[in-house]
């Protein structure tokens, strides 16, 4: 069985609620943007790319069941802009959404003069879904190079890579960015061991990844954040760790990178540890507007996210529902960041669907060979 974090039909949208695992699987259904706006404030779907295409379709699904049939094509234009409008505001850091919310602005301004509400409906309709299916084979593309990218790099035909957050097929429309590269590895036998750390405070890792990785038997270990720089260390005794490869919110022009929170300790252990530092990513994710990684916007969330964990209750030895446990002492404060940036200086190359993107001789990312159209 595939693993889905968003099921679409015409007129219904499911999302897997992330906040639920690894211990229930519960789709929500989402009916509206506003439904769509607090699963992703919410982090009940995450993940740069996931957060686009909900966004996109929890408008669709609105707009199917609204008849427009009286309605000019200036008013659903004005309707898809103001709901557009807000749905970007969910969370700042991660710009597929900003970009998707662009094209499909587009897609419903620049109908032409004969065009109906219906068929401004119908073309905004069609342009969300095929987000969904583009998502998919982009991932495929990214795997497929950033496999081939490592194994070129490496000594031996087997490798193991770490990897952070979760970025696989719960983030993504399916197959993920960097766990689509973990993904292409194992199928081309060529994955040794993939380690994935816990993530904190979110627990993306411990939750998320492990769970697609063990739903995939895909070879894999499970490591807190802290272990991260004492399993780098075995590279070249017991573990030959030939990559650490991440996902990414925002790639700012120069290649600076907004992920995870942790992403940027774990580039500079690579450094240390000679190890290659990659950034898995579509080209949605990269935004040529932004300057540099200063200009990135980082989404503070919640303390509690950092003073509370939420597990199981158990029952008589059953499973309950799940119940939260204060970790930390009352009256601490809290920063939650929930991204950093890693310097473009850290990252040895962009994977893109379109192809790795690296650093030229002068020591700068260019990303206009990937957009030449
Ligand atoms: O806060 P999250 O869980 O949405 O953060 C997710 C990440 O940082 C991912 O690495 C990134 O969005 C890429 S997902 C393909």
């Amino acid at each position: 069985m595939t693993l889905e974090a968003i099921k679409y039909n015409p007129g219904k949208l499911e999302i897997l609620d992330q906040l639920q695992l690894p211990h229930a699987e519960h789709y929500d259904t989402l009916r509206t943007s506003e439904d769509a706006w607090h699963a992703i404030k919410e982090m009940r779907t995450r993940g740069a790319p996931a957060i686009a295409i909900v966004a996109a379709l929890g408008l669709a699904v609105e707009l199917f069941h609204m008849d427009v049939s009286n309605k000019s094509a200036q008013h659903v234009q004005t309707f898809v802009q103001e709901k557009l409008d807000y749905l970007v505001t969910s969370r700042p850091t991660a710009v597929n959404l900003a970009d998707a919310a662009g094209k499909l602005r587009t897609v419903v301004t620049s109908a032409g003069g004969n065009a109906s509400g219906d068929s401004i409906k119908q073309a905004y309709i069609r342009a969300a879904e095929q987000m969904l299916v583009d998502d998919v084979s982009d991932n495929e593309a990214i795997g497929k190079h950033g496999a081939t990218w490592i194994l070129e790099h490496s000594k031996g035909d087997q490798v193991s890579v770490l990897t952070h957050c979760n970025t696989g097929s719960l983030a993504t429309a399916g197959y993920g960015t960097a766990l689509g590269v973990i993904r292409s590895l194992h199928a081309k036998n060529a994955l040794k061991q993939a380690f994935c750390t816990e993530t904190r405070p979110y627990n993306q890792g411990s939750r998320l990844t492990s769970f697609e990785l063990v739903h995939d038997q895909i070879p894999a270990t499970l490591i807190t954040d802290s272990m991260a720089a004492a399993l780098l260390r075995l590279k070249g005794k017991s573990e030959n760790i030939a990559a650490i490869v991440v996902g990414a919110d925002r790639v700012a022009a120069n290649g600076d990178t907004a992920n995870k929170i942790g992403t940027y300790s774990l580039a500079i252990l690579a450094r240390q540890h000679n190890v290659r530092f990659l950034v898995a990513a579509p080209r949605t994710t990269i935004d040529r507007s932004t300057k540099s990684g200063d200009d990135i916007v980082i989404e503070e969330r919640p303390g509690q996210e950092v003073t509370v964990i939420r597990g199981p209750r158990v029952q008589g030895g059953e499973l309950g529902p799940a119940e939260t446990v204060k970790i930390a002492a009352n009256g601490i404060n809290v920063w939650n960041p929930a991204f950093d940036v890693t310097p473009a200086e850290l990252i040895d190359g962009v994977v893109t669907e379109a192809g790795v993107v690296e650093k030229g001789s002068n020591g700068v990312f260019n990303f206009d060979s990937i957009f030449a159209p």
